[in-house]
């Protein structure tokens, strides 16, 4: 039995995180933490739990943490575990950070796209890009998993195949995400209010988001070649569920769509939570929503340039607390998929 903790567990992934691991046969949740006034069972917060989990949330203690876990889950906003995390390291605690903090490599770019100094930047290149269909053998030995973003999963597992088999220009690539709105925290703002966002579709941060550099680094470190992306990331109407609709150029014009889709299907062909679709057939948001799959479709044609990938997840569990639940399991030598499907 692994003692787990999780920072941040009021929060939309730290919530998910709780309804995965009560479920799992090798976790105890023995610590809960968030921002809150004072102490407050998590039954009080999320009534669901009443008679199933009877723990206090309570205000971030380092000692505690120490004492009562032997892992911890980090479900925080950005710049605030990367406080707490050098601490918390050097008590012998693994650590799963969902943030930002430690995914960036290039510190620049995490200081110009978070706007902020970076607190403990000693301790980046200790932080293993928890995607396991890239990273599994390093996770098994990892001390402090980056859990990948949420456009960044669905982006890198869409892209990455075509470009390492050398299919695609890298001059041209093109995402176009759109996501529900639990993707952007539970934390209330005025741009994802009911009112705000209900009826409505909209980009924000046009070829700016904080993911681009996150995508481009990990395209860049698996392919070495120097890989820039265009993103247009969209809000929708929808609570959760992320679909990227990917434009890429091939550099052969006579590859068909079957061609393609057996190179993804090689590329991931033990993988437990990749589905690819046939020809003819998309991924949509309902058909992975509550579930860890990333769900993988194909459009082109022979004599075409054009290849459009379009990858559907769930924004809170394949893109967020499932994939942190996937990297745990992959860390303890548990099946991959326990409590996961
Ligand atoms: N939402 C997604 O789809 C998604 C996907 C991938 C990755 N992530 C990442 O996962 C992390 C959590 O996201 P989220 O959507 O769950 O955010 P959220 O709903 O805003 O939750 C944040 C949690 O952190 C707590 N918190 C904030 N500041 C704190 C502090 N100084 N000390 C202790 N606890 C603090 C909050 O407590 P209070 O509620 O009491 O303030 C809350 O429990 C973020 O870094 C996010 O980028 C999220």
């Amino acid at each position: 039995m692994v003692n787990v903790g999780i920072v941040g567990a009021t929060g939309y992934a730290g919530e998910e995180l709780i309804k995965i691991l009560l479920r799992h046969p090798g976790v105890k949740i023995t610590y809960l933490s968030a921002k809150i006034d004072k102490p407050i069972p998590i039954s009080e917060i999320f009534g669901y739990l009443k008679g199933r989990l009877e723990i206090i949330c309570e205000l971030p203690d380092y000692k505690r943490m120490a004492s009562l876990c032997e892992l911890l889950f980090m479900a925080l906003p950005h710049t605030v575990s990367m406080e707490m995390v050098p601490y918390l390291l050097k008590e012998n605690l693994k650590i799963i950070d969902l943030s930002a903090d430690y995914r960036l490599r290039d510190i620049k770019n995490y200081e110009k796209f978070y706007n902020v100094k970076h607190k403990s930047p000693q301790i980046i290149k200790e932080a293993v890009y928890g995607l396991p269909e890239l990273y599994r053998e390093k996770i098994k030995k990892a001390k402090l998993i980056a859990n990948p973003g949420c456009y960044p999963t669905a982006g890198i597992l869409g892209i990455l195949p075509a470009l390492i088999a050398d299919l695609i220009e890298t001059d041209s690539i093109i995402i176009d995400a759109k996501s529900g709105f639990t993707g952007a925290g539970r934390k209330p703002d005025l741009n994802n209010i009911f009112s705000e966002v209900n009826e409505n579709l909209k980009a924000y941060k046009v070829n700016i988001h904080q993911h681009m550099p996150e995508i481009e680094e990990q395209l860049s470190r698996f392919s070495k070649k120097k890989i820039k992306i265009n993103f247009v990331p969209h809000l929708i109407p929808l609570n959760r569920g992320i679909l990227e609709t990917i434009y890429l150029k091939k550099k052969d014009k006579k590859l068909e769509v079957k061609e393609i889709i057996s190179v993804y299907k090689r590329f991931y062909k033990k993988e437990p939570f990749i589905r690819i679709y046939e020809e003819k057939k998309f991924p949509q948001i309902k058909d992975v929503l509550y579930t860890n799959f990333c769900d993988l479709g194909f459009y082109t044609k022979a004599g075409e340039d054009l290849l459009i990938v379009i990858v559907a997840i769930d924004n809170l569990l394949k893109g967020a607390s499932g994939q942190a639940v996937q990297n745990f399991n992959i860390m303890y030598g548990f099946n991959e998929r326990e409590s996961l499907l």
